[in-house]
């Protein structure tokens, strides 16, 4: 028997990747031209793409879909995977599910030789975040503005589609130390605060409880720099449309005077907390992006 009550394996067929539509329906629902199609998925599959599927019984649960790419850095182009989508069904989220998808990619991307997977994600959402940078050791120095322009389906319609593209060395140290099975012990913020972490600025609370950004940061001096966002961006976009707008124009500029300085995203703090929990990035000066790198 194994130990969780899913199995995932590589999806091929026409027939699964129709039930991979399905499931992008519900977790991405609302706009049918930003569902990626079976027949995209099987061409990826059959040409050194990825598409892995997870499964409880016969009911596929989520997936994880990626292809081979070029980076183009100066010194010419770089194999790369591009990894694509991520997607769980929401009754079998924060059960680790997501995890266990990008650990089967990292597996099977390792055994195809490459070293670098890249995707994108959008920096304001805190469990992507936290699976991203804290659970999986990814790294991030990308700001893409508005990269797939205006989306329309219901997790991202209305605000400009500004992404992480985040870089994930998957033979480094720091990758295997957060992928092996005995995990990693928490970091809390106070473990942050302690090492003399410049937090950049203290936000605010609205009257009905949702977190709101300052007017402006403090100049980036320290090693270490903790950057807040809120802990449920969708659920505050949900509630005050204009606060989210607020929130991406000033984590935007964040972001990037950050990056420009030569600062890299290295942690992701989350503490819960009665109010839902509070949500930091840690940035790192000084460290490259390859990290604890063999
Ligand atoms: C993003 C997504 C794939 C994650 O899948 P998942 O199965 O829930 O992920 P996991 O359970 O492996 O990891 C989530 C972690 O975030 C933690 N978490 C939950 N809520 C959180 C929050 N508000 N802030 C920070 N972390 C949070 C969970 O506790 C869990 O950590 P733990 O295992 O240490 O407890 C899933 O939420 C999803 O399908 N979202 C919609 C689509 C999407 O955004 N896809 C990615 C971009 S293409």
């Amino acid at each position: 028997m194994s130990e969780t009550p899913w199995t995932i394996r590589l999806l091929e067929t026409a027939e699964e990747m129709t039930a991979v539509e399905d499931l992008q329906r519900i977790v991405w629902p609302g706009s049918e031209t930003d569902i990626t199609p079976a027949h995209l998925l099987v061409t990826v599959a059959h040409n050194g793409g990825v598409v892995l599927g997870a499964f409880v019984e016969d009911e596929l649960v989520g997936f994880v879909f990626g292809f081979p790419g070029l980076e183009m850095l100066p010194d010419g182009p770089q194999p790369k995977h591009c990894s694509h989508q991520l997607g769980v069904h929401p009754e079998w989220r924060n059960s680790g599910l997501g995890f266990a998808l990008k650990r089967a990619q990292w597996q099977m991307v390792r055994k195809q030789g490459l070293t670098h997977i890249t995707w994108t994600y959008d920096p304001l959402l805190s469990r992507n975040a936290y699976l991203n940078i804290a659970k999986l050791g990814a790294v991030c120095n990308t700001y893409l503005r508005s990269v797939y322009g205006a989306m329309r389906d219901g997790l991202n319609a209305g605000l400009p589609s500004d992404r992480f593209q985040v870089d994930w060395w998957v033979t480094s140290k720091r990758v295997e130390r957060r992928l092996s099975r005995q995990s990693r012990r928490r970091l809390g913020l106070d473990h942050f605060l302690q090492a003399d972490s410049q937090v950049l600025y203290r936000t605010e609370r609205t009257p009905g409880g949702l977190l709101r950004p300052p007017e402006r940061f403090a100049p980036l001096e320290g090693r270490i720099a903790l950057v807040e966002i809120p802990s449920d961006f969708l659920s505050l976009k949900e509630a005050d449309f204009a606060l989210a707008r607020d929130w991406r124009f000033f984590s935007r500029e964040v972001f990037e005077t950050a990056f420009e300085k030569g600062y890299l995203v290295t942690d992701f703090v989350f503490e819960r907390s009665e109010e839902g929990g509070r949500s930091f990035y840690v940035l790192t000066h000084g460290e490259s992006t390859l990290g604890d790198a063999e």
